[in-house]
């Protein structure tokens, strides 16, 4: 070879290497090129054939051709890096965390602890019951006879499947039926409530929905009379809503007790004046409270002494043990804590809503 093919070769070599693409793989050109076996290596290896001077000029040129290469090498080598780093970002454990929002108790389910925790500390104890109800413990036993009138005081929805009576079965309409499971697998004294979901078939305005919850307690024992009924909701009543609040019972009719009364609490709006208070918008009529609508009084809850013929179903001698029972709608109560004037809003889900209660 003389040195000037040795030059061509050479300056060959340099046209090819910078013509490949970017996106190919530096190592495999280092090996390519300038590795032991490498193109560049080898032709710089020929120089031994030729003359000292040839050796000394040609080599310069050589060297300096495989400098021009390691550097070009180096920085597709860095680049490559860049690129790979900028697809997978470094991580950074100085950044400060995504802000976490936090949830918060619905206030169904917070007033409904409220009223378990303020029984709980009179000794009730909390029994749970199905939602899909058999007739008999929905009605029969809590003495609504089959085709009985007071069935129609609470309009439900039958489920189409049948009991072991033949009964349909049913979405409970109230939480009673928990009151004859209990006592039917317990002996007096008994002292227990209950709460959760129960539905009629009802349309939904701004205080009816056709799923609310309810809660509902009851105490069997010998000598339970009228008066520990009063005194129980009485201090129940008070612990929820403050030491001022009163109650009032006027006479009501639930099949299942007797005597049975409406229970009423002093109006937490208007303090019991039925006048709108300061910051209270007035309702429909002129400076009337628009809770209680100017009566001083809420209908808060349904009661009265548990009636012999319930006692009788679950087992009980009505002439030995007395009791009395009482229940009450918990979004009722929610409303009053929270002042919410329209039962939907604790239903939409709306988050900036239910954020601020
Ligand atoms: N279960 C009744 C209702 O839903 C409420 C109630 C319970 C009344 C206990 C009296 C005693 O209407």
């Amino acid at each position: 070879m003389t040195p000037d093919q040795w030059l061509e070769r050479l300056s060959r070599i340099e046209k090819e290497f910078f013509s490949v693409p970017g996106g190919e793989d530096p190592g495999r050109l280092e090996q390519k090129y300038l590795g032991r076996k490498g193109e560049l290596a080898l032709l710089l290896r020929e120089l031994s054939s030729f003359s000292i001077e040839d050796k000394k000029r040609l080599g310069q040129t050589g060297n300096a051709l495989k400098n021009k290469l390691q550097e070009n090498l180096d920085s597709r080598k860095t680049s490559r890096g860049a690129a790979a780093s900028e697809a997978r970002p470094a991580l950074d454990l100085a950044l400060s965390g995504y802000p976490y929002p936090r949830g918060s108790v619905h206030p169904v389910t917070f007033t409904a602890n409220k009223i378990i925790d303020s029984l709980g500390k009179l000794g009730f104890s909390l029994e749970d019951g199905p939602l899909a109800e058999m007739d008999y413990y929905n009605f029969e036993a809590l003495n609504f006879p089959p085709h009985h009138p007071a069935r129609d005081m609470q309009d439900t929805f039958y489920l189409n499947l049948k009991d072991e009576k033949n009964m349909d079965y049913l979405l409970r309409t109230h939480t009673s039926p928990v009151q004859i499971r209990t006592m039917k697998s317990r002996k007096p004294p008994v002292r227990a409530i209950s709460f959760g979901k129960t539905f009629r078939s009802e349309a939904v305005d701004a205080s009816h929905s056709f799923v609310f919850h309810q809660m509902e307690g009851f105490y069997a024992d010998k000598n339970v009379s009228m008066a520990d009924l009063k005194w129980t909701l009485e201090t129940f009543i008070k612990d929820l809503f403050g030491s001022g609040a009163k109650i009032r019972f006027s006479p009501s009719y639930f099949p299942f007790v007797e005597p049975g009364a409406q229970v009423e609490v002093s109006c937490v709006f208007c303090g019991r004046n039925g006048a709108a208070g300061a910051g209270q918008k007035p309702g429909g009529e002129e400076g009337k409270c628009p809770v209680c609508k100017g009566s001083g009084w809420l209908e808060m809850l349904g009661a009265g002494m548990i009636h012999s013929e319930v006692f009788k179903a679950c087992g009980y001698d009505p002439e030995k043990v007395s009791g009395f029972a009482f229940g009450a709608g918990i979004e009722r109560f929610a409303m009053l804590l929270f002042g919410i004037r329209d039962m939907r809003m604790l239903y939409e889900n709306d988050l900036r809503i239910l954020k601020q209660l």
